[in-house]
């Protein structure tokens, strides 16, 4: 099962955070954070009324996660509250891809910079290189312009890998490329 052992962590303002796999109970938790993220982020593929919330639906994504190797969702929480999300997955149960996955992750607004996201990564990296997945690299696509979560990504060993024209149509017209990221883990 892929799931990450809870722990706590210290964001840079001392306040003790908690990173954990989501469980199914958290689902209406995660409906609300999930509000929160596409109302509040211009840099998220999914515009607010794209995103359904609806509860049965979130605790099967919740639940898929469930048995797959080369997949983890983590969480981190204060107070009860969901307040920054990381998922990765592999994709496919096809072999030559096996090795690669990529990933989504988010921060609510008034905890952005504080290291929340850091910590994600970290953990998701902590684990793509101690359990018994084929993961041997991290890939993601970043919207170009989005430099607080590029500087994330390089600040941790990623390298711009590529970039795509135009990946991004955004509601008012204008185009965003896409910037492809890659961390090798070995
Ligand atoms: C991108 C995002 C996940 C980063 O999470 P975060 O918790 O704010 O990031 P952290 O506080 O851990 O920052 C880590 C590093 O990223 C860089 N960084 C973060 N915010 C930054 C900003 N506003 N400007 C420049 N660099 C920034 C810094 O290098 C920072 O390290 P430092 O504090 O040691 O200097 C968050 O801003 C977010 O949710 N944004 C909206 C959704 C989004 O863009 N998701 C990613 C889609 S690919």
């Amino acid at each position: 099962m892929a799931k990450i052992e809870k722990t706590e962590e210290i964001l840079k303002d001392g306040t003790t955070i908690v990173l954990r796999s989501p469980e199914i109970e958290d689902a209406q938790k995660f409906i609300d954070y999930c509000n929160h993220m596409f109302s509040n982020s211009e840099f998220v593929v999914t515009e607010p009324d794209e995103y359904e919330g609806d509860l049965e639906k979130q605790q099967k994504w919740i639940t898929d996660f469930d048995g797959k190797a080369g997949a983890i969702s983590i969480i981190s929480e204060l107070d009860g509250k969901i307040i920054g999300n990381i998922d990765f997955r592999n994709r496919s149960g096809r072999r030559r891809i096996q090795h690669r996955g990529d990933f989504g992750m988010g921060v609510v607004k008034e905890f952005r910079g504080k290291g929340v996201g850091k910590l994600l990564i970290s953990k998701l990296i902590e684990w793509a290189r101690s359990s018994d997945n084929s993961v041997e690299k991290i890939e993601l696509m970043v919207m170009a312009g989005n430099k607080p979560a590029i500087r994330l990504y390089e600040s941790l060993g990623f390298k711009e890998e590529g970039r795509v024209y135009k990946e991004i149509k955004m509601s008012d017209d204008r185009y965003i490329d896409g910037i492809s990221m890659g961390l090798w883990l070995y």
